[in-house]
């Protein structure tokens, strides 16, 4: 392994300089990167999974993203969209609203973080209902700011001696197929899940004072768990009876990421709201609230905003990232990558007993790990040392799960064949080194 004592050095240093809180998967430090490949201060060379956990769908260091986040560093770096007016906002504004589901006229405002995404959202959905309470779900991560910490499900690590935490917020079971919350089997049980919401207004939260249903399409933090095809339309339709705004949180499940530019049309369903981050900007900060234009357009003047939401760069970096999309044909490549990967993923679990679950959509794929596929007893440790393993291969790999039994599947989708054959075979040898 090579060692030239500067990553000691750094982790000595961030380990003096930097609270434990923002923990660390990986005890390396980066120099540079490109497409799917990382290389670190010891000349280290990682292949990525986990595109920086969702955010690199185009990969690291896209020329194009780069050259277009250059060029407006020398134009200007911020104003202040409420001070003064720039046009790649308006640009962004519109290509998001033309690219996210629905038929219906909308209007997209930015942010800087997802949390902040779905902060706004919030605000936007309690203020255009005029009704206090949101609901969302087991399993579900939605950020770490006081109220969607709330809305987070994972108590360890994310709401662990930090509460208290926002009132109004209520939280339902998800449909978690293969750890079905309700004992039953898809799809005899008829997706109950969903039409468990009807009987939910009646023990936790009424209709009437609901404002809004947060989900995402596809649990990212929580496992990827992935609804069957009814689900959300029961939902949304229950919603739609009793006047509730639908949100698909689609920062972790968007831009690309499960061979649909948003996750949520693979259940053909349009959410009233939509609230988007992390592989918009290709790694610049940016999230977006695009919605149905009466919904979003109902806060007064000045009650939605901030100092950088929608700052300049980050808008062209994601006008970049769209291009890149059309150019590269990147949605059929999320698919194609997609199709291949769980062939692959399928064939192992046929063969190696730890993997419990093979489940998501396009590339955005996981693998639920068990110590017994009969109690189906979560391998936490196991998961864990495959983390590392692969790591010191060479191959940056992500756990997830409120377990924090699943492996979850993030590269960048410019990924090349060769490097994606590497990385799979780091991470067939760990698993097969778990089964033995
Ligand atoms: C579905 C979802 N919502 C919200 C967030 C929070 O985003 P951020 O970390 O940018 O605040 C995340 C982050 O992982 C996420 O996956």
């Amino acid at each position: 392994m090579p060692d030239s004592g500067k990553t000691e050095k750094l982790n000595t240093l961030r380990d003096l300089m930097v609270p434990r809180g923002p923990y660390n998967m990986i005890p390396y430090f980066i120099e540079s990167a490109k497409g799917a490949i990382v290389f670190d201060v010891e000349g280290r060379e990682l292949i990525d999974f986990s595109g920086g956990i969702g955010v690199l769908n185009v990969g690291h260091c896209h020329p194009k993203v780069v050259a277009a986040v250059k060029d407006q560093a020398d134009k200007f770096l911020h104003t202040c969209f409420h001070v003064l007016m720039y046009e790649p906002y308006l640009q962004l504004a519109r290509k998001l609203c033309d690219l996210t589901p629905g038929s219906f006229p909308k209007m997209t405002m930015f942010a800087n973080s997802g949390a902040e995404a779905v902060e706004n959202a919030v605000k936007i959905a309690r203020y255009h209902t005029r009704r206090p309470a949101i609901i969302v779900f087991e399993h579900c991560f939605h950020g770490r700011t006081l109220l969607t910490m709330t809305m987070t499900s994972k108590v360890n690590p994310y709401k662990l001696g930090f509460g208290p935490f926002a009132p109004e917020v209520y939280r339902m079971p998800y449909a978690y197929c293969y750890r079905c919350p309700f004992g039953l089997r898809y799809p005899a049980c008829n997706t109950a899940c969903a039409d468990y919401l009807k009987e939910f207004f009646i023990n936790y939260v009424a209709a009437e004072s609901t404002a809004a249903i947060v989900a995402e399409p596809i649990a990212g933090e929580g496992g990827f768990i992935t609804p069957p095809p009814e689900y959300f339309s029961k939902l949304i339709n229950i919603c739609h009876d009793h006047g509730i705004l639908f949100v698909a949180d689609e920062i972790q499940s968007g831009m690309g990421r499960t061979g649909k530019m948003f996750a949520i049309e693979h259940w053909n369903v349009e959410p009233d709201m939509v609230t988007i981050a992390k592989s918009l900007a290709a790694g610049m900060p940016l999230s977006a609230v695009v919605g149905k234009k009466e919904i979003i357009n109902a806060p007064h003047v000045g009650g939605l905003g901030g100092t950088y939401g929608g700052n300049p760069v980050s808008c062209r970096a994601a006008l970049a990232v769209l291009e890149v999309f059309e150019e590269e044909n990147l949605l059929q490549r999320a698919e194609r990558i997609g199709i291949k990967l769980k062939d692959r993923l399928e064939a192992w679990m046929q063969k190696i007993e730890i993997i419990g679950d093979v489940r998501g959509k396009g590339t955005m794929l996981a693998l639920e790990l068990v110590k017994d596929r009969e109690t189906k007893a979560p391998a936490v440790e196991e998961t864990k040392a495959l983390v590392t393993y692969c790591y010191e291969k060479g191959l940056i790999l992500l756990s997830c799960g409120n377990f924090g039994n699943v492996i979850r599947l993030l590269m960048p989708l410019v990924i090349e064949d060769e490097h994606l054959e590497n990385g799979l075979a780091i991470m067939e040898e760990g698993l097969n080194r778990l089964s033995k």
